[in-house]
């Protein structure tokens, strides 16, 4: 054996001992014993009318629940109060977040990294929103570099599409995700089928995970069987890429140290396991996360909300009407099935839709817990709170729609060249 396979060897036995291993211990250990949660990059489902056991994720995961003590903290050092998706446990788990603060007090340099494949059809859905509204609030609040991956190369994987659309299909996304607000002066967005092909770090960093992780290790992460095609195997490592500092020479010049905070979904963790794995063998830091619940689909908490099933999803390119007709139609209710039922026994806030959704879009605490009080006791009806819902949505989806149409080429152009981000750290 030379001295690289036995080297690269010992990498790998330093991998069964680290966080992939132990999620994927935890993972057979709940395929044993508990069947009901799914939850990976493709597939969110259970059997729970009351949605995903989160609860039970974090332990799976070996990740680690947000508490009151971490908003604290997030409080005293940013001086701002924690957004409503951490007052209400929508972003309730983390890797590293207080390290990410403690770097924030000691005005240590760090960035965000978040991303998206987007939908190979149509227009992103508000689930794909929360991520991104939270990254906005924290780059406001942090002040730091933010580069956005859209892995237009996952979506010709995965997707029956030409490359060439699946491209196209990327600066669409980015358009979207430009309309919700983010700053030019601090944000970098890239498609991985342009930016990689013009950076030799990114490559390079590429190359380097991919050599750190066997096929067997992506298998056991990703779930990956005999036929899928070798471009889904190696795929984890151009998500993972970002995440190292000297990826982005244009932004972090040659710094190889700066660390970043993820904030997405919890669907996306299996990646960012695997990248912290990696990342001290590389010589980089580890990424530090934060994870979201999944916004649910209309049908119920049973499964996220997705584009590949119009009826379950509320589209960024919906009419004022279409809002109003999906949520009316096809939005479970908790509520009793007559009016005098309902007056008698009220509404179950933990699983009407209509109220799950208000938790995620209505920022104003104390009329959320008047909407819960009076829809529990039966005072308020299903049309009543699916009418105050309705309203929200199709003021922030119109707002959104209105902002796209300002995003021209030009500035289009500017989020996607890398440059130097003007940021105070
Ligand atoms: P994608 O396009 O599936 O989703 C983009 C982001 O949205 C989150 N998300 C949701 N969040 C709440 N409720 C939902 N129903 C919902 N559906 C999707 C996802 O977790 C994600 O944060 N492989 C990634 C793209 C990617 C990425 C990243 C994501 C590349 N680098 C870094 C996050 C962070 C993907 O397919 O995302």
């Amino acid at each position: 054996m030379s001295g690289e396979t036995e080297a690269v060897n010992a990498k790998m036995e330093d991998l069964k001992v680290g966080e992939t291993s132990q999620a994927s211990e935890q993972n057979n250990a709940a395929e044993d014993g508990d069947k009901e949660d799914v939850v990976d990059p493709w597939t969110v489902a259970t059997s729970s009318s009351k949605g995903i056991d989160y609860d039970k994720l974090i332990v799976r995961f070996g990740s680690t629940k947000i508490d009151d003590a971490l908003l604290e903290r997030f409080e005293k050092i940013t001086g701002h109060k924690p957004h409503h998706f951490l007052r209400r446990g929508i972003f309730f788990s983390q890797r590293d977040l207080h390290l990410i603060l403690t770097r924030y007090e000691a005005k240590k340099p760090f960035f965000l990294y978040t991303g998206s494949r987007g939908p190979s059809s149509t227009s992103m859905h508000v689930g794909h929103l929360i991520p991104f509204i939270f990254t906005k609030w924290l780059q406001d609040v942090f002040d730091v570099p933010l580069v956005i991956q859209l892995t237009d190369d996952e979506k010709f994987l995965w997707k029956d599409l030409k490359a060439e659309e699946a491209n196209k299909l990327a600066y669409e996304n980015a358009k979207d995700i430009i309309a919700l607000g983010f700053d030019v002066n601090k944000t970098f967005i890239f498609s991985d089928m342009n930016y990689i092909a013009s950076c030799p770090e990114f490559y390079r960093n590429m190359l380097k995970v991919q050599k750190c992780v066997t096929y067997n290790q992506v298998k056991g992460i990703f779930g990956f069987g005999d036929s899928d095609c070798i471009g889904k195997i190696s795929f984890p490592a151009v998500q993972a890429s970002p995440s190292f500092s000297n990826s982005f020479p244009a932004i972090f010049g040659t710094k190889k140290d700066i660390p970043c905070l993820i904030p997405c979904a919890i669907d996306q963790d299996p990646y960012f396991r695997m990248t912290r794995d990696v990342a001290p063998r590389l010589g980089y830091p580890k990424p530090a996360l934060i994870h979201s619940t999944f916004f649910p689909a209309l049908q119920g908490a049973q499964t996220k909300m997705s584009a590949s099933d119009p009826n379950s999803s509320i589209f960024l390119t919906d009419t004022p009407k279409q809002i109003k007709t999906k949520i009316n139609k096809y939005a479970f209710s908790g509520g009793g099935t007559s009016v005098e039922e309902h007056r008698e026994k009220g509404g179950n806030c933990d699983v009407d839709i209509a109220y799950q959704y208000l938790t995620f879009f209505l920022e104003d605490d104390d009329r959320l817990a008047e909407f819960k009080e009076e829809y529990s006791s039966g005072r308020m009806l299903t049309g009543e709170i699916k009418k105050e819902l309705i309203t929200i949505l199709q003021k922030m989806v119109a707002e959104i729609q209105e902002r796209r149409k300002t995003v021209t080429s030009d500035l289009l152009k500017e989020f996607m060249t890398p440059r130097k981000l003007n940021c105070q750290s």
